[in-house]
């Protein structure tokens, strides 16, 4: 063989193998101070990978995964109790979830796994996402009886967790004062608040929202909706008003209960009277 067919094929194998790198997709792991990144191969070869098979509420079923204990992803950075790991997904869609579930102490309330998808096993496309899977990483969560955890929490199409501060630490400006009691529903709208809302809209510029409009100012909506058709906009956006652009996604009793949406709504109406 000469040498020009070497080099040729050489420079075919660089291109091939630089294309399968390419196409691995990576899971980074940071807090403040340190990045680790995983691959999909990394992560299925690991000693901790288990088959978890669990009642999907994104798939709307019953579905097997083989995942990665969080908690062990998470060993040895940085974590204080009241911070977040913020979620990113593929689409830079991002999700606040508090430390103390991830690093839930007792695994029979609720246990987070990293699903990875394996390239040679897809999983199936998610409903109403055309053909894209929840991969390559999906944050999945074996529940126990009693525990809650929102269903914004199953972060699919996951490519980072980032540790930061909580979102009350970030943005004072959204907390409840000292004087509203524990079990209060504007305690609890906060939290859902949290939860589901803040990915998308700000408050009075706290969060980091981008999709939907600012909720505290120039105004807050309970001061320009009858609170029947703001609680039923926020169940339901498309049964008061349609345009080809709507992107706020309604919410289902199952994820949002009528209390839940009287709460976030107490929480908007207790913050619409601060100055
Ligand atoms: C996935 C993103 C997303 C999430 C999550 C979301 N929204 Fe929205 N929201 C939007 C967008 C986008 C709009 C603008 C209208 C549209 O395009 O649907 C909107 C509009 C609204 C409006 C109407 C504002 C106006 O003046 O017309 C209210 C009120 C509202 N959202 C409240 C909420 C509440 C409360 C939650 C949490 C339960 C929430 N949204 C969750 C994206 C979202």
């Amino acid at each position: 063989m000469s040498w020009r067919i070497v080099a040729v094929v050489l420079a075919l194998a660089c291109v091939v193998l630089s294309r399968a790198q390419a196409q691995e997709a990576i899971l980074t792991v940071a807090d403040r101070g340190s990045t680790r990144t995983y691959t999909e191969r990394e992560l299925l070869a690991r000693a901790d990978v288990q088959t978890v098979t669990i009642a999907d509420p994104v798939y709307g079923r019953a579905m097997t995964y083989r995942a990665v204990p969080v908690t062990d992803l998470l060993s040895g950075l940085k974590i204080a109790a009241d911070d977040d790991v913020q979620t990113r997904a593929t689409d830079n869609f991002s999700i606040g979830i508090p430390v103390r579930l991830l690093l839930e102490s007792k695994p029979a309330e609720a246990q987070a796994f990293i699903a990875i998808e394996d390239p040679a096993a897809p999983w199936p496309p998610l409903p109403k996402q055309g053909t894209a899977s929840a991969g390559p990483f999906y944050l999945i969560w074996k529940i126990g009886s009693g525990a809650r955890i929102s269903s914004e929490y199953w972060a699919y199409h996951l490519a980072a967790l980032t540790v930061v501060d909580g979102p009350l630490e970030r943005w004072p400006a959204l907390a409840v004062g000292a004087e509203v009691p524990a079990n209060d529903p504007v305690r609890i709208g906060l939290q859902r608040y949290l939860e589901v809302c803040i990915a998308c809209h700000r408050f009075k510029g706290a969060g980091e929202g981008e999709q939907g409009p600012d909720l505290g100012q120039p105004m807050n909506p309970v001061q320009y909706f009858q609170l029947p058709a703001l609680k039923q906009l926020i169940r339901n956006p498309a049964s008061l008003r349609h345009w080809p652009d709507m992107k706020m996604p309604g919410f289902a009793k199952s994820r949002l209960s009528d209390s839940d949406v009287d709460a976030i709504v107490a929480w908007l109406a207790y913050k619409a009277k601060q100055r």
